[in-house]
């Protein structure tokens, strides 16, 4: 390593506080550190001359790829114009009044306004906050439980933690809130009953909402909340028929519906939305990632008409609404936004992510499902997960001291591959960014294949599993 390397990483061990990092192991030295210095079209580079092809296009963002200087440019020319000014009552900037226009356009039908934060969490953050206004203003104030789902990712702050369907951001910091619930994902592939249908799981994941709407009370249950793919939880498509079930049960008890489309939006899953895609008819939708593929931290609230009416109403009789932020609808968040969604337009990314995204399906598919370690290969568009067991005919899962998944992650990196080991289960997430093509998608394939093997055959010699 050289110098200037280690000194950063010795500094770094010492002064920063990282997310989601095994803060003890790591501040000692115990797990490695890398300095990323740039990164160009869908690969970054780290001061050790390293390269790597980002398969997971950081963490699913950066949707245009690395080194785009067009989005550089965006972003400097708006810095000289307008660095900053706020949008509170009444003040905007031409990027932003672009941006809004752009997003309503493309968004599903419906949409009215789009109100801007700085990240994922805190966009649900503020979705929750309408929608408790939402109902106070209808005159329904007990009406405001919020149901999520197990295994979903809503972000990591106290409201959207709360949503968060998995343990590792509940345990310890005294989460979930207690007007969250968490009904069941739409985890096809770990169904209790084999011999379930698609449809008729499906049918059984919405009668096991409804069956929570009526324990809790329908008249104490404001919205649920719900990627149009599960994401962080494991990249799980929805079975079929899903969000049609979904969506009829909502509708009968008054329930409104958040689409969290952080990840599925503006491209990934080869359309605009996955609300799109699913026909899902959401009230909210909650945007950021490829809103700037993560040139600039930026995120929105898409509010439906439906809720945008009443939240006026609601002005009318308390004054002013109460929420915002410094940086709400910051200029050069939506400068960059603009470029993006201009490459994305120009460059044909979202159709891109369907062709290649269904070149990607294909070619992980035929690799994969009859490996002898590979469970499930499931996915769409741009984004896909191999599920590790240990018995492919049982489902069963290797014993989690074994850390199938990280290793595996590991071993792609070794390839000079970026995969994720998603956080909950032996399960190695792909999303590349929407600018990948087929032979870039060989790349993925063939460096993950060389991993996994690699892995089996480390796992076979120390006796850790055998094939049957
Ligand atoms: C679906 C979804 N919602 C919300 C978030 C939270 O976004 P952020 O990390 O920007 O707060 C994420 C982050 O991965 C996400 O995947």
């Amino acid at each position: 390593m050289n110098d200037k390397t280690q000194r950063l990483l010795d500094i770094d061990r010492q002064r920063v506080f990282h997310a989601s990092t095994h803060l003890k192991q790591y501040a000692h030295g115990e797990l490695p550190g890398r300095v990323i210095t740039g990164g160009h079209g869908i690969r970054i580079m780290d001061s050790k001359g390293i390269e790597l092809i980002d398969g997971f296009a950081g963490l699913y963002c950066v949707n245009i790829g690395y080194g785009r200087t067009e989005m550089a440019d965006a972003i400097y020319e708006q810095a000289k114009q307008l660095a900053y000014y706020h949008t509170y009552v009444g003040h905007t900037n031409e990027a932003l009044v672009t941006l809004s226009d752009r997003i309503i356009r493309m968004a599903p039908e419906g949409m009215s306004k789009v109100y801007y934060g700085m990240s994922g969490s805190d966009a649900n953050e503020t979705q929750l906050k309408l929608v408790w206004y939402y109902n106070n203003v209808r005159g329904l104030p007990d009406k405001k439980k919020i149901i999520s789902r197990e295994r979903g990712y809503h972000g990591s702050s106290i409201a959207s933690g709360s949503l968060t369907g998995l343990p590792l951001f509940h345990a310890h910091f005294d989460l979930p809130l207690e007007r969250i619930k968490h009904t069941i994902a739409p985890y096809y592939y770990r169904r209790e009953d084999s011999s379930l249908s698609e449809q008729a799981f499906s049918q059984y994941c919405a009668e096991q909402l409804e069956a929570m709407i009526l324990a809790e009370g329908p008249d104490t249950v404001a919205a649920m909340i719900a990627e149009p793919v599960l994401g962080t939880g494991g990249i799980v498509p929805p079975p079929q028929g899903y969000w049609s079930a979904i969506r009829k049960v909502l509708d009968k008890y008054d329930v409104l519906l958040i689409a969290d489309e952080v990840v599925c939006g503006f491209g990934r899953l080869g359309t605009a939305f996955g609300s799109i895609l699913y026909d899902m008819k959401p009230d909210l939708i909650t945007i950021a990632k490829g809103l700037t593929s993560a040139y600039q931290p930026l995120s929105g609230v898409i509010v439906g008409e439906r809720v945008w009416n009443v939240l006026e109403d609601g002005t009318d009789d308390w004054g002013p609404f109460g929420h915002g932020y410094t940086y709400s609808g910051h200029p050069l968040g939506a400068a960059a936004a603009n470029c993006n969604l201009d490459i994305i337009e120009r460059e044909g990314l979202v159709q891109n992510a369907a062709e290649v995204g269904g070149y990607l399906q294909q070619r992980m598919a035929k690799t994969f499902s009859d490996h002898p370690i590979v469970g499930d290969t499931r996915g769409i568009g741009m984004l896909h997960a191999l599920e590790f067991s240990s018995d492919k005919e049982r489902r069963t899962h290797f014993d989690p001291n074994l850390k199938v998944g990280p290793q595996i992650a590991a071993a792609c990196l070794e390839q000079g591959l970026i995969a994720r080991a998603m956080p909950h289960g032996d399960i190695l997430g792909f999303a590349p960014p929407l600018i990948a093509k087929r032979s870039d998608i060989d790349l993925v394939v063939d460096k993950a294949h060389q991993a996994i093997n690699n892995v089996m055959d480390k796992l076979v010699t120390s006796h850790q599993w055998q094939p049957k």
